[in-house]
């Protein structure tokens, strides 16, 4: 059962012994992490557990529409097995625990629990599977933080429409609520919703996701507009009804690049920036963290002004009521953020392939990498790791400390093997701009996640590309797992409170 630890140890001691002459030489960071810092590894339930049938399981949209349309993936892949973590789960546990991470973020499974969605029915080894990976976790000492929706809802669902449906919010409340009273006992950190940005932009305003509506400009705001007003009914569920006994805590995760200037002197580009960041992170942010809350105003009348040049009779933004303005006003104890890349930015109007009306319409921005960031496998991400500091220096800006950052997601991809040297550069750049952000920034960052713990299921790209600290063997039976040198670095970091950027070099 020890196998990945006795791994660990292994490459480890073989590295230490190489890399020992240099140790005098090593640069290291400025700073250290702080002693209380949140470390931990994040990974999300369709994307690793398979299982997709067994032990009472119902189908969520990711199951039923990969069955349907085995070709959506890039391998044609789907996530019946993905890493087997429904029966690999304790060995999961261990490898959390060899990293030497005090926490480790997973999502649950709603067609696990509710196999119909709804909470008429609720399947007993689903609970039992989650109470033991649960259990499991705090014997090993590590604090579970808990994703209750992270992409994978329930089929049954859109044949209401999906998140398009205002009742979705009463749906959501009630897994919800079986959820703390079955498992509230053991988790005490709840993040309500993962990524509505992305969730809804690319399911519901486009074909790039499951569900697919593709109904642009519409059904995507709606979505969004929905999934917050859920986020905000769970978090007073929690708050009033469970958090009084439970005494955990509960909070939104958001999908957070950065959008930076191609020109940073052209006020257009600089403008065109400002548009992107307040569209896919202010819309989601602004409501929850601003001080006034709501939609950002510039976001408002840009989607107000657009649909009445388009034969709107009403803004394709939905609006809330007063009530609902100061519900989800500070519905978050921590401000959740994935980060993993940045793009640059220029005022364009239109594009040929931007349908009228859509969010990149609305956005009238000219998207694009720096030639000099690397993308080592998934085209969306390119390497730039200031850009992380800035983003959270914006974030601060506009939301000022009160509320502490923890960063739920953020790594990198590549097309697989252990030898990773680029994932190991890419966890000491991007975590040394975070400790910059903390210290000379003065930004209220309190924790980390790494994505991810192993090798997975990444949506559309199958499993073509991969993002593990641990490789997953998707072709043996046993889904063996082993650890990537990034694993090592990783181990290393959180042990030592500093990154040491000699410790694993890629050998000359
Ligand atoms: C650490 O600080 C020194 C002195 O201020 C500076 O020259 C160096 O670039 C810094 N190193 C890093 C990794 O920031
Ligand atoms: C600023 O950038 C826009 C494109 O975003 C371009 O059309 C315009 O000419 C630029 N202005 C200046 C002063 O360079």
């Amino acid at each position: 059962m020890r196998n990945s630890v006795i791994m660990l140890v292994c490459l480890l001691t073989t590295f230490s012994v190489l890399h020992f002459p240099q140790l005098a030489a090593s640069r290291y960071s400025n700073y250290t992490f702080p002693d209380n810092f949140m470390f931990g590894v994040a990974s999300a339930a369709f994307q690793i557990e398979g299982g997709w049938n067994a032990g009472g399981r119902g189908e969520s949209v990711w199951d039923t529409y990969l069955h349907e349309h085995p070709d959506f993936t890039a391998d044609n892949s789907n996530g019946d097995i993905a890493a087997d973590s429904y029966n690999k789960y304790k060995q999961d546990v261990i490898m959390v625990e060899s990293l030497g991470v005090k926490y480790y973020r997973l999502s649950i499974s709603w067609s696990r629990i509710l196999p119909r969605g709804t909470d008429n029915y609720v399947n007993k080894e689903g609970v039992n599977y989650y109470r033991s990976l649960f259990k499991e976790l705090l014997k090993a000492n590590i604090t579970p933080v808990v994703t209750l929706f992270h992409f994978d809802l329930p089929t049954p669902f859109m044949d209401l429409g999906g998140w398009t449906n205002p009742v979705m919010v009463d749906y959501f409340e009630d897994y919800a609520r079986i959820v703390f009273t079955l498992f509230g006992d053991l988790v005490k950190l709840w993040n309500t919703i993962n990524e509505p940005h992305v969730y809804c932009l690319h399911g519901y305003g486009s074909d790039y996701f499951v569900p697919v509506l593709n109904f642009p400009g519409i059904a995507d705001y709606l979505c969004s507009h929905y999934l917050l007003l859920g986020h905000s009914r769970v978090y007073h569920l929690y708050d009033k009804h469970f958090r009084p006994h439970q005494k955990g805590k509960i909070f939104l995760t958001c999908e957070a690049f950065y959008a930076e200037p191609k020109d940073k002197n052209n006020i257009t580009d600089v403008e065109a920036a400002e548009r992107v960041l307040q569209l896919r992170l202010g819309l989601y942010a602004h409501p929850v963290f601003s001080e006034n809350g709501d939609y950002p105003e510039t976001v408002r009348k840009r989607i107000n002004e657009l649909s009445i040049i388009q034969g709107y009779k009403r803004s394709r933004l939905p609006v809330f009521t007063q009530e609902e303005i100061k519900l989800l006003k500070g519905s978050s104890d921590f401000f959740g953020i994935n980060h993993y890349t940045s793009a640059l930015m220029s005022s364009c109007p239109m594009q040929e392939n931007w349908p009228v009306p859509s969010i990149d319409h609305d956005l009238g921005v000219f998207m694009e990498t720096d030639p000099s960031w690397p993308i080592y496998a998934s085209d969306w991400l390119a390497v730039y790791p200031p850009g992380f500091r800035k983003l959270l220096s914006w974030i601060t800006k506009n939301y000022g400390t009160k509320i502490p950052i923890i960063v739920t997601e953020n790594g990198m991809s590549d097309y697989g093997g252990i030898n990773d040297y680029n994932r190991v550069s890419y966890f000491n750049e991007y975590l040394e701009q975070l400790l910059l952000a903390i210290y000379e920034d003065g930004c209220n960052v309190i924790g980390y996640f790494a994505w991810s713990l192993m090798d997975d299921f990444e949506w559309r790209d199958g499993y073509s590309v991969k993002f593990g600290l641990f490789h997953v063997d998707f072709d043996s039976p046993e889904r063996s797992r082993t650890p990537k040198l990034s694993a090592i670095n990783f181990r290393e970091i959180v042990r030592t409170k500093r990154i040491n950027f000699d410790y694993l070099k890629r050998p000359e």
